[in-house]
C-alpha cells in the first residue's frame, strides 16, 4: 500500500491544470450505456475511481480506450451487472443503475453499502425507479430491477441527493411521457451530465435548479465529442492549500463560477484573489484568518471540501466552527488532525477548532477521500516529516495531486 511522506513545510509558487471533474466524469461516463455507439469524452481525469467506472463498463461488454481522450463504446452491451467487488470499491457504480433499466429494461447492481462518511442509503434512487414503473428486489445484497419500460411520472426527494438525481435523470431520458423530479440536487456535475444527455438528444429543462423536466425520447446517439468540467473540489482543495501554507498559486482552467461559496469563506480567511485569462490565482496570508463554515447541498459551501477547510483552519487566527449537515460521520480526520496538533472539540455535527500556532509532523492514516486530503494540507502545515498511509483513498479522487504539489515546490515523495 503506498504512503505518502510530506517533509515539512516549503513555500508554493507556480502553476498548476485543474483536472476534469470527478463527480462529472462518472455520470458522464454511466450514461453512455443509454447511447449504442461511440462516445469520446476529454477531460476525463485519470484516477481510481474513473478507472472502475471503466471496468465496470468494460464487464458488461463495452469498450474503453483511454489515453488523453476516452472513447467509450457502448453497442455490444450484453451484461447489465454491476458486482460487488467493484461496487464495494466505488459506490458511485450506482449510476449505471438508471441507465441499464432504461435502455435494457433490466439490472443487477450490488447494493453500495455503507462507507467511511455514513450509511449512504440509494431508497431515493429505489423508490423514484419504482414510481416510473420498475420492479425492483433487494436479494443478497443486490438490487434486481426490470421494467418493460419506464413510464414519465413526477418524484419529490426528501432530500437532494446528487447521484439520486443523475440516476433518475438519465432513466427518465428514454421513458414513454413526462418526468419532474422536484427538490432536485443543483450540483454543476448535473448540469454538465444534463448538457451531454442534451447533446445525445433528450430533452432536458431546468438542469441546475430544483425542478427537473425530462421529456422522453425514443432513442439517443452518441454526439461528436464532449468535454466535461473541471473539478470545483480539486479547485477548493488547492485554495485550502494556498491558504494554509502562505502559497501563491494559480489554478489554470478552473471555472470560477462553479465556486462562489468556496471564494467567500476563503476571502474571509484572508486569501486574495485574482483573475487571469484563463484561471485563478490564489494569494495566502501569512496566517489563515479563523472563519465559521456549515455545509449545504449546492450552491452553499461544499461538504467535500469540509475537510480540507478544517485542515487550513488548523493554524488559524481564533477559533472556527464547522457544521457538517450532509452525512453523519465525516469528521474521520479530525483525530488525525489532533495527533498532529491540532486543538478540535467535537459535539455532533459540530466541530470547534482552536487556532494553534503550529502543527507537528506525525504518521497519520488516511480514511476517506476528502479527509486523506486534509491530511496532505495538514503535513504541508507542520515543520517535521509526516507520512500518510492509506493514500489510495487520495488516488480514487485526485489526478496526480502529489505530482501537482512536487510542481510547486512541495516536499513530498511517494513511497511503494
Ligand atoms: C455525491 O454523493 C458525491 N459523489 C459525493 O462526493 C458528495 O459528497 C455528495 O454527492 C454530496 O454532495 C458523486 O457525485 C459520485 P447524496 P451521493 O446522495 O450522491 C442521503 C466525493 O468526495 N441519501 O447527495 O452519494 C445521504 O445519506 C464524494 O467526491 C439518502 O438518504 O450523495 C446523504 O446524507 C463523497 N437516500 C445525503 O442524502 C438516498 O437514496 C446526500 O447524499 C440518497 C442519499
Amino acid at each position: 500500500m503506498d504512503k505518502l511522506l510530506i517533509s515539512g513545510r516549503a513555500s508554493l509558487k507556480g502553476e498548476i491544470k485543474i483536472s476534469g471533474a470527478k463527480n462529472a466524469a462518472l455520470p458522464i461516463m454511466a450514461s453512455t450505456l443509454l447511447a449504442p455507439g461511440v462516445h469520446t469524452l476529454k477531460r476525463i481525469p485519470r484516477l481510481r475511481d474513473v478507472f472502475t467506472m471503466t471496468e465496470l463498463i468494460r464487464r458488461m461488454g463495452g469498450s474503453v480506450h483511454f489515453d488523453g481522450v476516452c472513447i467509450i463504446d457502448t453497442t455490444k452491451i450484453n451484461k447489465f451487472e454491476a458486482s460487488y467487488d467493484l461496487v464495494k470499491t466505488m459506490r458511485a457504480s450506482i449510476l449505471v443503475l438508471g441507465p441499464l433499466v432504461a435502455r435494457f429494461g433490466k439490472a443487477k447492481v450490488s447494493l453500495p453499502g455503507g462507507c467511511a462518511i455514513g450509511a449512504r442509503p440509494v431508497n431515493l434512487h429505489i423508490r423514484g425507479l419504482e414510481k416510473m414503473g420498475a420492479k425492483i428486489s433487494l436479494e443478497e445484497g443486490y438490487i434486481f430491477a426490470t421494467a418493460r419500460n419506464l413510464k414519465g411520472t413526477k418524484i419529490y426527494f426528501d432530500i437532494p441527493t446528487v447521484t439520486g438525481t443523475e440516476n433518475l435523470m438519465m432513466a427518465a431520458t428514454l421513458a414513454k411521457g413526462t418526468t419532474v423530479i422536484e427538490n432536485a440536487a443543483k450540483e454543476p456535475e448535473i448540469v454538465d451530465l444534463a448538457n451531454y444527455l442534451i447533446e445525445m438528444g433528450a430533452k432536458i429543462k431546468g438542469a441546475g435548479t430544483s425542478i427537473l423536466t425530462i421529456e422522453g425520447v425514443p432513442e439517443l446517439k452518441p454526439p461528436s465529442e464532449y468535454e466535461i468540467i473541471p473539478d470545483r473540489i480539486e479547485t477548493g482543495t488547492f485554495i485550502a492549500i494556498a491558504g494554509a501554507c502562505g502559497a501563491d498559486i494559480v489554478l489554470q482552467g478552473c471555472r470560477i463560477d462553479h465556486i462562489d461559496a468556496i471564494i467567500l469563506k476563503m476571502k474571509d480567511a484572508g486569501i486574495t484573489f485574482k483573475e487571469t485569462e484563463n484561471g485563478l490565482r490564489v494569494i495566502g496570508s501569512r496566517r489563515p484568518q479563523a472563519v465559521d463554515v456549515k455545509t449545504m447541498p449546492y450552491p452553499g459551501f461544499p461538504t467535500d471540501m469540509q475537510a480540507q477547510f478544517m485542515a487550513m483552519m488548523t493554524i488559524a487566527n481564533g477559533t472556527s466552527i464547522i457544521k457538517e449537515t450532509i452525512f453523519e460521520n465525516r469528521f474521520m480526520h479530525v483525530a488525525e488532525l489532533k495527533r498532529m496538533g491540532a486543538n478540535i472539540t467535537i459535539e455532533g455535527n459540530t466541530a470547534t477548532v482552536r487556532g494553534v500556532k503550529k502543527l507537528k509532523g506525525a504518521p497519520v492514516m488516511a480514511t476517506d477521500l476528502r479527509a486523506s486530503a486534509s491530511l496532505v494540507i495538514a503535513g504541508l502545515i507542520a515543520e517535521e516529516e509526516t507520512i500518510i498511509d492509506r493514500i489510495y483513498h487520495l488516488d480514487r479522487g485526485y489526478e496526480e495531486l502529489d505530482k501537482k504539489l512536487i510542481k510547486l515546490g512541495a516536499k513530498i515523495k511517494r513511497i511503494k
